[in-house]
């Protein structure tokens, strides 16, 4: 298989879905794919060969520190794991001399954290690419992989909708506004006023949609805002950082728990409908939280449907991460 990629995209780093033309985020989705059906047919390649990646990582994560790993291992590299117990960034050294460090021995560098003025500073003074794993305001490599997912079940982009439904100012809720708006989705975000978006981040969504004939909206009524999706895509009510929202958050977003009510609502039938999920999901498992009040963002009933594709999502984290990695270093 002839894999292949433009070389614009070459020692780029991704702070935000803005770094990316409409074209190169859907060259990256593309290029995923491809990496995927190369390593469905057996092929481990070495398009990363003897690369080194830093994986910074001051919260926790399942998806996108082994995604990261496995994606340049499987090519030849090596990724280094280190948390803020193993480094001194943020306590005895300041962003921008850990960046200028790592940047001497590493080929790229991947930030999960809390601030993007963070991710920001390493990109600014580390002289190779820095990729955003997730800070407080955004979360850029999950779309790729979102798209990635409606891409293989529905095969194009134009003429979708897809209702976020949940906490709509979040990082994944407005790194998937612009993600839609850049793939030419319908996109609307169903939350209460108090967690609506910045008015600033969906006023450049909307623009951005609106050259590639679609839309963007923000609506309080999720049964509303659910009609006509193809996809309904949620994400936990308190996100890592926000602890102290928890009991607040809990009761202004019960009336957004996606059920199977919510997603008859859609009047969309369901072999043209899919749920979508960034996980990690607080559905009727064996949590500590959903022991003592049971499902919180998302019933099981939909979280276990034939139509939720929330762990081939997941696993397109890894395809899509390889795909950035060998972008901008193979
Ligand atoms: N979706 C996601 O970023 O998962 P992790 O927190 O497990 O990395
Ligand atoms: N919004 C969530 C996403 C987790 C992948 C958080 O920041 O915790």
């Amino acid at each position: 298989m002839k894999l292949e990629w433009s070389l614009a995209l070459k020692n780029r780093s991704l702070l935000t879905l803005d770094d990316l033309s409409d074209s190169e985020m859907l060259e990256i989705v593309k290029l995923a794919m491809d990496l995927k059906s190369r390593r469905d047919s057996g092929v481990r390649g070495d398009l990363l060969e003897r690369r080194q990646i830093a994986l910074i990582f001051e919260k926790s994560s399942t998806r996108t520190r082994c995604a990261a790993a496995c994606a340049v291992r499987e090519e030849g590299g090596n990724a280094e794991y280190l948390t803020r117990n193993d480094i001194h960034l943020g306590g005895k050294e300041s962003a921008a001399d850990t960046a200028r460090v790592l940047g001497r021995m590493f080929d790229g560098i991947l930030f999960r954290g809390f601030s993007q003025h963070t991710v920001e500073t390493l990109a600014a003074y580390a002289g190779v690419p820095v990729w955003n794993g997730l800070t407080d305001v955004a979360h850029p490599t999950q779309i790729l992989a979102d798209l990635m997912t409606v891409k293989q079940v529905f095969g194009a982009f134009k003429g979708l909708k897809l209702a976020y439904v949940g906490d709509g100012r979040n990082n994944v809720a407005t790194s998937l506004m612009m993600g839609c708006a850049k793939a030419g989705v319908d996109f609307v975000n169903c939350t209460p006023p108090e967690l609506a978006p910045d008015a600033t981040l969906t006023a450049s969504a909307t623009a951005v949609a609106a050259t590639n004939g679609s839309t963007v909206s923000v609506v309080s009524d999720p049964k509303a805002g659910v009609k006509g999706a193809n996809i309904i895509y949620t994400d936990v009510w308190v996100s890592m950082g926000e602890e102290n929202e928890k009991s607040k958050r809990l009761s202004l977003l019960q009336p957004y728990q996606v059920n199977s009510e919510l997603v008859a609502a859609t009047g969309v039938p369901q072999d043209e409908f899919i749920f979508l999920h960034c996980l990690p999901a607080f559905h009727n498992h064996d949590t500590d939280i959903t022991r003592l009040c049971g499902a919180l963002e998302v019933t099981d009933e939909v979280f276990e449907a034939p139509y939720s594709k929330v762990f081939d999502e997941a696993e397109n984290r890894m395809h899509t991460i390889k795909a950035l990695f060998v972008s901008a270093l193979a």
